[in-house]
C-alpha cells in the first residue's frame, strides 16, 4: 500500500457526499404575475381575462381572486432579498402584459414597465439571473373581447407587445420566454374552460393553439429584431408524459390521441414545421384546419435558443372502459367539458396512490423521460425544467414550516435531472414551482406550492423547511447523498 492509498479515502469523502451538477446549472425558482403581484387597479393596469373569470361567481374556488395576492408589487425589493438568502442563481418571474400595453395596442406605459425595469435591476444586484415570461396567461381583456386567442390578430398583438417589453428591458435581460404552457392557454381557457376566459369550445381550442403558436413565431422574430445578439429566446411547454394502460391497441392508440392533442400540436410546427397528420384526422369532425394560412408554419419552426420543460406528474391514459362512472381524472380541474377536443371518451386512471395536494402522483421517472424525449427530438438546443414543485397542506407550527414531503419531492425530481444529465440531456437549469405560496389559478388560494409560505392575512413570508434545504442545494450546487 503507497502512502497514497492511505490517505485517498479522506479526500474522497467530501465530493461523494453530494450529487454534483454541471458548473454554471441555474438554481432558479419562478412566479407569475397573476398568481404574485396584486395591485390590479395601479399604475395604469386595466383587467385581464383573469380579473375577469376570478370576479365571476363560481369560476375559482371560495371565490378567490389576484386583486391582491401576495402584494409582490410593493414587496417585490423583500422577496428579492428572499432569493438571495436562498441562494438563487436565476429567478423566473412573467410581465403582465395589461400593466405594460393596457389595451393590447398602442404604446406602452411607462410605468407599468419601470416596475420590472427596477426589478430587473434588482435582481442582477444580487447576482440572481432574470430569466422573463412575456405571457403567463394574463390577456387583457380588451383583446379577449376582440376575439382572444381564437382570433388571428391577438398574435399579431402578441408580437407587438414582445417589442415593447423587448425594448425596454432587453439591455438587462438576456433569457426570454415567450409563452408559458400554450396548452392551459388553449384547451383550459378555451376547451375545458376551467381556466380564462372560461369558453367552452373544442374548435376554438385548436385554433387559440395555433394562434399561441404562431404569436410565438412572430414574438421571436420581433424580438430577435429588438434584442441584442446574446439574447437567449424559447418557450416553456407542459408535455404530458404520456403512459397507456396496457399495451392493447385501444389503448395505446388512446395514448397517440392524447400524445397529439397534447404535445405534438405544439411540437409538430416548432420542431418539424408541420401540424401531425393524425391530428388534423382526429379532430377533423371539429375543423378542417383553415385557419392555418400559407407561411404560418414557416414562422413559427424557426431555431429556439432554449426549451423550458414544466413538469408535475406523467398521464396515464386508456380507451374507455365499459360501465366506468366516477370524476375525470386528467388533473386539470373539474368541468363536464373536456380539454381533448375530437378525444373525449379517453380515459385517464390514477395508477399511484403517492399524491401531492393536486391528488397529482408524484413519478420522478417522468422528469427524466420527457428530458431524454426532448434531448432527441431537438438535438443540441440546450433544456431547462422552468417549472417543477408540488404543493401539500402546509400548516404553520411554533412559527414555522416543516414539509419534509415538498423536501422529498423535490429530492427525487433533481434526481431524476441528474440523471437525465447523466444520460446524455444537455440540462442547463431547474426553476423550482414556486417561489412563494400564491394564487393557483381555479383553486385559489388553497393549493400552496412555494418553498416560502404565505401569511395571507399578514403577507407575512416563512421559508418553509424545504426553502432552507433548496438553499442548501443550490449553494454546494448539488444534491446530499
Ligand atoms: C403551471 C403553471 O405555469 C403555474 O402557473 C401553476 O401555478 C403551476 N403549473 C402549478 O399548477
Amino acid at each position: 500500500m503507497t502512502t497514497t492509498d492511505n490517505i485517498e479515502p479522506a479526500i474522497t469523502t467530501a465530493p461523494t457526499a453530494v450529487t454534483r451538477f454541471p458548473a454554471g446549472f441555474l438554481w432558479g425558482s419562478a412566479t407569475a404575475s397573476y398568481q404574485i403581484e396584486g395591485a390590479v387597479r395601479e399604475d395604469g393596469r386595466t383587467p385581464s381575462i383573469w380579473d375577469t373569470f376570478s370576479h365571476t361567481p363560481g369560476k375559482v374556488l371560495n371565490g378567490d381572486t389576484g386583486d391582491v395576492a401576495v402584494d409582490h408589487y410593493h414587496r417585490w425589493r423583500d422577496d428579492v432579498r428572499l432569493m438571495a438568502d436562498l441562494g438563487l442563481t436565476a429567478y423566473r418571474f412573467s410581465v403582465a402584459w395589461p400593466r405594460v400595453q393596457p389595451t393590447g395596442r398602442g404604446p406602452a406605459v411607462q410605468r407599468g414597465l419601470d416596475f420590472y425595469r427596477g426589478l430587473v435591476d434588482e435582481l442582477l444586484a444580487h447576482g440572481i439571473k432574470p430569466v422573463a415570461t412575456l405571457y403567463h396567461w394574463d390577456l387583457p381583456q380588451e383583446l379577449e373581447n376582440a376575439g382572444g386567442w381564437p382570433v388571428r390578430d391577438t398574435a399579431h398583438r402578441f408580437a407587438e407587445y414582445a417589442t415593447l417589453v423587448g425594448e425596454a428591458l432587453g439591455d438587462r435581460v438576456e433569457q426570454w420566454v415567450t409563452l408559458n404552457e400554450p396548452w392551459c392557454s388553449a384547451f383550459l381557457g378555451y376547451g375545458s374552460g376551467v381556466h380564462a376566459p372560461g369558453r367552452t369550445d373544442g374548435a376554438a381550442a385548436l385554433r387559440a393553439a395555433h394562434h399561441l403558436n404562431l404569436g410565438h413565431g412572430l414574438a421571436t422574430s420581433a424580438l430577435r429584431g429588438v434584442l441584442p445578439g446574446r439574447a437567449q429566446i424559447g418557450l416553456s411547454l407542459n408535455p404530458s408524459v404520456v403512459r397507456s394502460l396496457t399495451d392493447d391497441p385501444a389503448d395505446l392508440d388512446a395514448k397517440r390521441r392524447i400524445d397529439a392533442l397534447a404535445n405534438r400540436v405544439f411540437t409538430g410546427p416548432l420542431l418539424k414545421g408541420a401540424y401531425p397528420e393524425d391530428l388534423i384526422a382526429d379532430t377533423a369532425r371539429l375543423t378542417d384546419w383553415s385557419f392555418v394560412q400559407d407561411g404560418d408554419t414557416g414562422i413559427i419552426h424557426q431555431p429556439l435558443d432554449f426549451i423550458g420543460l414544466n413538469y408535475y406528474t406523467p398521464a396515464i391514459v386508456s380507451a374507455p372502459r365499459a360501465g366506468r362512472t366516477g370524476p375525470r381524472r386528467d388533473g386539470h380541474g373539474a368541468s363536464d367539458h373536456s380539454p381533448w377536443p375530437g378525444s373525449e371518451e379517453i380515459e385517464f386512471h390514477r395508477v399511484n396512490e403517492d399524491v401531492t395536494a393536486m391528488d397529482w402522483p408524484v413519478d420522478p421517472t417522468g422528469l427524466s423521460d420527457l428530458l431524454l424525449d426532448y434531448s432527441a427530438q431537438a438535438p443540441g438546443v440546450p433544456l431547462y425544467v422552468t417549472e417543477n414543485g408540488a404543493a401539500y397542506e402546509d400548516t404553520v407550527v411554533d412559527g414555522a414550516v416543516h414539509d419534509p414531503e415538498r423536501v422529498r419531492y423535490l429530492h427525487a425530481h433533481l434526481g431524476a435531472v441528474h440523471d437525465a444529465i447523466a444520460r446524455g440531456a444537455d440540462v442547463r437549469g431547474y426553476f423550482l414551482w414556486s417561489l412563494l405560496d400564491n394564487f393557483e389559478w381555479a383553486y385559489g388560494y388553497s393549493k400552496r406550492f412555494g418553498a416560502v409560505y404565505v401569511d395571507y392575512e399578514t403577507q407575512q413570508r416563512i421559508p418553509k423547511s424545504s426553502a432552507t434545504w433548496y438553499a442548501q442545494v443550490a449553494r454546494n450546487g448539488g444534491l446530499p447523498a
